[in-house]
């Protein structure tokens, strides 16, 4: 379920809007000068779909979006749980923990979730909107955006990732540690 939750940086439990309405989320977003489209879901994609048909599948969607040439990196990032694999819930904790501080990137950070999920925490004008994306939502935090990334306790989405400059993923931490503060992926999803 794609889901907003708005709640004010100072405060939590102070939520200002929850929903899962998709066109309430992207006109709220847009407000903020967040993008977020939904693109749909061509044939079925499961976590054995390769990366290369993944690619072609939205090659169209992807090229309009590109149509200036902007992003001149494109590539997925994919993580699926492999409970056969001893190492799985180090690698998922690391996998984790990478964008879960709150920081900024230089370019705007553009992801297309073609399955799976992750939230998105921004963070702007005194609130925190926690934008949980699924399969089908795509969302561009703008360059300099204070924001966060949780992929959950057991970390299973596959996302088209668009840059300018093949180092636009590296961020640059905040230091603030507002991201303790929030609800998890895991615990917004609990939420009634
Ligand atoms: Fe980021």
């Amino acid at each position: 379920m794609t889901l907003l939750q708005i709640m004010a940086d100072s405060d939590a439990t102070d939520v200002r809007l929850r929903t899962a309405d998709p066109e309430v989320i992207g006109a709220e977003l847009k407000r903020r000068g967040i993008v977020f489209a939904r693109w749909d879901a061509p044939a079925v994609l499961t976590a054995s779909t390769s990366t290369d048909h993944l690619l072609a599948e939205y090659a169209e969607r992807i090229g309009e979006l590109n149509a200036d040439g902007r992003y001149r990196h494109i590539d997925v990032a994919r993580i699926h749980p492999d409970d056969d694999d001893p190492e799985w819930p180090a690698k998922a904790k690391g996998a984790r923990e990478k964008f879960l501080a709150e920081h900024r990137h230089a370019e705007d950070e553009v992801r297309f979730f073609a399955g799976g999920r992750g939230c998105f925490y921004l963070h702007l004008n005194g609130e925190v909107l926690a934008v949980v994306c699924e399969g089908g939502d795509l969302v561009s935090v703008p360059a300099g955006t204070r924001h966060w990334f949780d992929m959950g306790a057991r970390p299973d989405f596959v996302a088209v990732r668009f840059f300018e400059e093949e180092d636009g993923w590296v961020g640059d931490f905040t230091g603030d540690g507002i991201g303790e503060k929030f609800p998890t992926l895991d615990e917004l999803l609990a939420a009634a």
